[in-house]
């Protein structure tokens, strides 16, 4: 096995990062940089150590590129100061709006008992969802699409619940009809379809009511209709901020609130899961999304928040927050800036983007009674991402 040439730099406030920006990546040129970010102070006056760079078992480095740095050819000062920090910024020229609704792809359900985890091998009781009713928001496309698909697998009723109702009633059926392919042996699952936005409280309580009326109960929610968008924030339109916070923090505590006053209502447990993001605990670069950072913190944190408040009820609340998944939403980004997947894999300690199926056992288990001592907690799913 052969290892990426790299080397480590350590900084002054001690923590180590490979070097890829020196290696795999390109060095931004100091024209591209904005002045006001390019260093003042070179590498050596900032404190920085070099390690020499790992070499292979028989001694040699023909891995290396002219880009990568040895001990024997170091980096100018002049190099050190244009690259210094450049990769741990936001760049203000990047900006993607959430395009409308009819521009972006719509997904499939996994299909195949290998990708998706058919019922051949025997697993804990506990990890079974059989005999619930599950709500997925944002539940016609994207992670919201899969993870229902995988409450279904797992032994669930589901209510699809969406802003485009057609896509959702299609892929419900896709999903029944999925289900049916994999396990034609099985009783297939009840999967339906609702419209909300999830940012309206009247259409919330309506959604509710007739998710009730057609499966007489609801036991858990997975909160996932949410969107990204970048603008730098000095020119952040304040009425797409608004939309952004409506829908990923007031939605998910509308429907959560909701969920939780059924349940309430009716002296019953559940489980829920909130979606957030990696971009609620660290900043992601080098897009900048500031509100859409926050909005994941505030999710996160009322996950924590509304656990404590609704322990004593049986009901228990946790997050998931996913690192860089490959779906209709970050592939519109990736396709208007192709260079940042080659950035944003770079950092990623597993080396790829996730699957949506790689959410499947995080949420089944949240959801499950095999969590059940677990509440108020932040799952990350991002391959090592903000571990480093
Ligand atoms: N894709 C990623 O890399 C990633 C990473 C971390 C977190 N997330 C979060 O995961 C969630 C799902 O992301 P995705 O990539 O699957 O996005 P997506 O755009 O593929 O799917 C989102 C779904 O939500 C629906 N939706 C949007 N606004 C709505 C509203 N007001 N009411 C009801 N439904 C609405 C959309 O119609 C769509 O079906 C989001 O909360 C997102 O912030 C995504």
């Amino acid at each position: 096995m052969s290892f990426p040439v790299g080397r480590v730099l350590r900084s002054a406030a001690g923590r180590t990062r490979t070097a890829r920006l020196l290696g795999t990546l390109p060095t931004p040129a100091a024209s591209t940089i904005p002045s006001r970010f390019r260093a003042p102070v070179t590498a050596g006056a900032a404190g920085f150590h070099t390690v020499p760079a790992a070499r292979r078992q028989d001694g040699s480095n023909n891995n290396r590129t002219s880009a990568q740095t040895t001990t024997e050819n170091k980096p100018t000062d002049e190099e050190l100061a244009s690259a210094a920090g450049s990769f741990a910024r936001t760049d203000d020229s990047i900006t993607v709006e959430y395009p409308p609704e009819e521009q972006l792809p719509s997904s499939e359900p996994v299909a195949g008992t290998d990708r998706a985890g058919a019922h051949v091998f025997p697993t804990l009781a506990t990890f079974s969802l059989q005999g619930k009713v599950g709500v997925v928001t944002g539940g016609a496309r994207g992670l919201g699409l899969v993870m229902g698909q995988g409450m279904v697998i797992s032994g669930a009723d589901l209510a699809i619940v969406d802003l485009n109702k057609e896509e959702a009633t299609r892929q419900a059926q896709n999903i029944v009809d999925t289900f049916r392919n994999d396990h034609p042996d099985k009783k297939p699952p009840k999967v339906t379809a609702h419209y909300a936005d999830v940012s309206d409280p009247a259409s919330v309580e309506a959604c509710i009511a007739e998710i009730v009326a057609e499966h007489g109960r609801i036991d858990n929610l997975v909160t996932s209709a949410g969107f990204t968008e970048n603008f730098e924030a000095v020119a952040y339109p304040i009425d797409r901020m608004r939309k952004l916070w409506g829908v990923n923090v007031d939605g998910t505590y509308l429907f959560a609130t909701s969920v939780a006053r059924h349940l309430m209502g009716r002296n019953a447990k559940g489980s829920m899961v909130f979606i957030g993001s990696m971009s609620g605990a660290i900043v992601n670069v080098p897009q900048p999304q500031a509100p859409y950072n926050a909005a994941k913190a505030a999710v996160r944190h009322l996950a924590s928040s509304l656990s404590v408040e609704w322990a004593g009820a049986g009901i228990r609340v946790n997050c998931i927050s996913p690192g860089y998944m490959l779906t209709a939403l970050t592939q519109k980004i990736l396709d208007d800036k192709p260079d940042l997947k080659r950035q944003w894999t770079s950092l990623i300690p597993q080396g790829r983007m996730g699957a949506p199926e790689d959410l499947m056992g995080p949420v089944t288990f949240l959801l499950s009674d095999a969590s059940s001592y677990v509440t108020g907690a932040d799952l990350r799913v991002d391959g090592g991402y903000t571990v480093t």
